[in-house]
């Protein structure tokens, strides 16, 4: 078995290279016993880390395939996330201490366990006040309901002022051969400069990368396809194996609910593309050549 252990900062919790994320789980019709049997699958291949948030349908499934196997919950790590509420007609972000509290021990509620490893507050909220986030941290920490704290989907100026506040020990955020980003914006430079790996969503652009038939969709195929059969792997190895590959260590999340998918992720961490290579699909990404 490839081993997947990785620290996500040196206060952190340790890792899995390759995650599960929650968010489609419930598209999957599995049955609680089949949800087990893909957790257990996973847990198999080394992943152990998965990701939920309190907006997913996700932690109430998830806690039902676990009560099925008590013992289970201790080889996970359990990420969560808190900070959107959905309403009837329009969603709004709360990074108050009382919603972020209670965000939670809902969460724990739903998947039957008394901690989760790592909340993360899920997008910026312009009204954030980093203190009151701070203390919501400080109470959840101090009564053991979570381990370590970090965010998602926030630039490295927002990362930075909560960070003044709280020590924090990532930032989830969208790459993909679809979306470059972070690489470009400060956002991957400052995970690096401060020693936390990134989170990484989307990774297969949320299937578009095999599907869409864009410009940009065609010649990353081509190229995937290409450098899939150079190094006789799948061209989903291909695509995790670029992210993989980036000096900030990213934790990169599976959003499938095919354990074959996952397979294909963790092979990744057996590969290791040439420069010429990554830059490729770079290149494919963005339809022009280095400058
Ligand atoms: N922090 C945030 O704001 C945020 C936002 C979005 C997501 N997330 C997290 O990131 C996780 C992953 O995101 P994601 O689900 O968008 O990841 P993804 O891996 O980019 O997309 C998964 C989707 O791609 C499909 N897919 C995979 N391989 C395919 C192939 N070869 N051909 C066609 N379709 C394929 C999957 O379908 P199958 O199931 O059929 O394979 C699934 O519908 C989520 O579960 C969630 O935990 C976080």
């Amino acid at each position: 078995m490839t081993d997947l252990r990785q620290q996500l900062s040196h206060t952190g919790p340790e890792c899995s290279r390759i995650a599960l994320g929650m968010w489609r789980l419930a598209s999957w019709q599995m049955t609680p016993v089949m949800r087990l049997d893909f957790l257990q699958q996973a847990l198999e291949l080394g992943v152990t880390t998965i990701d939920h948030a309190d907006i997913y349908d996700s932690e109430i499934p998830f806690g039902e395939a676990l009560r099925l196997a008590p013992g289970l919950r201790e080889r996970f790590e359990l990420v969560t996330k808190c900070g959107i509420r959905l309403g009837e007609s329009s969603s709004f972000y709360d990074t108050s201490r009382s919603h972020i509290v209670n965000s939670v021990e809902n969460s724990l509620r739903y998947m039957g366990t008394d901690h989760v490893d790592l909340l993360l507050i899920h997008r910026p909220d312009p009204l954030m006040q980093a203190d009151e986030v701070a203390a919501a941290f400080t109470q959840l920490h101090a009564q053991g309901k979570v381990r370590h704290f970090g965010v998602s989907n926030f630039t490295p100026a927002q990362f930075d002022l909560l960070a003044s506040r709280f020590p924090l020990v990532t930032n989830q955020v969208e790459l993909s051969p679809m979306h470059l980003d972070p690489l470009h914006d400060g956002t991957l430079d400052q995970c690096q400069q401060r020693s936390i790996s990134p989170m990484i969503w989307s990774a297969l652009a949320g299937g578009k990368l095999f599907s869409e038939t864009t410009a940009q969709g065609l010649r990353l195929r081509r190229t995937l396809d290409e450098l899939a059969a150079h190094y006789g792997v799948s061209a989903t190895t291909v695509v995790y194996a670029w992210l993989l590959q980036h000096p900030s260590k990213p934790i990169v999340l599976t959003g499938s609910g095919r354990i074959a998918t996952v397979r294909e992720a963790v092979a990744a961490a057996s590969l290791t593309l040439s420069r010429a290579h990554w830059f490729a699909i770079w290149s494919a990404s963005t339809g022009t050549s280095v400058p």
